[in-house]
């Protein structure tokens, strides 16, 4: 075990743990932040996706010691009333149909339209194509995520 000062969301934790334990259990079952989602634990489904410094990460195989200096932002602190652009656009295109992959997607949206804000359709296709939704709104998904790039310019 050891101790972990954390920087989430704008605010500071602290958490006992051992170094290997993933931040995806840290964030649910330590800290109490369970947007984020548990799909496959393997780094391939991206149910479980956060930003590390503004880089979309697949929180089931980050290892809490790596990230204890970093900035980690999770569904919860996208922005502060649900309404940034990538949520804005997924309400108006109404994209979730179960929702379990959705805070995941959205992460990966977000982070997309951060270091690209005018992503083509295959970008769009490319950045979004490791996040599976077992619900098939991948249409959706990419609607959204057009409309969010015309809110964020
Ligand atoms: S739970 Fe992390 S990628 Fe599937
Ligand atoms: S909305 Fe159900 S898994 Fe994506």
């Amino acid at each position: 075990m050891a101790q972990f000062k954390l920087k989430i969301n704008g605010r500071d934790y602290q958490t006992d743990v051992d170094p290997d334990t993933p931040l995806l259990w840290v964030l649910r079952d330590h800290l109490g932040l369970v947007g984020t989602k548990y799909g496959c634990g393997i780094a391939m489904c991206g149910a479980c996706t956060v930003h590390v410094n503004g880089e979309a990460t697949r929180s089931c195989v980050t290892p809490i010691s790596t990230v204890a200096s970093s900035k980690i932002t999770t569904i919860e602190g996208l922005s502060e009333n649900g309404d940034h652009p990538v949520q804005q656009a997924w309400a108006e295109t109404d994209v979730p149909q179960c929702g379990y992959c959705q805070a995941g997607q959205i992460m990966t949206a977000a982070a997309l339209l951060k270091r690209n804000p005018n992503p083509s359709k295959d970008e769009i296709t490319t950045a979004m194509s490791g996040n599976i939704c077992r619900c098939g709104t991948y249409h959706r998904i990419r609607k959204a995520v057009q409309l969010a790039a015309t809110k964020t310019k």
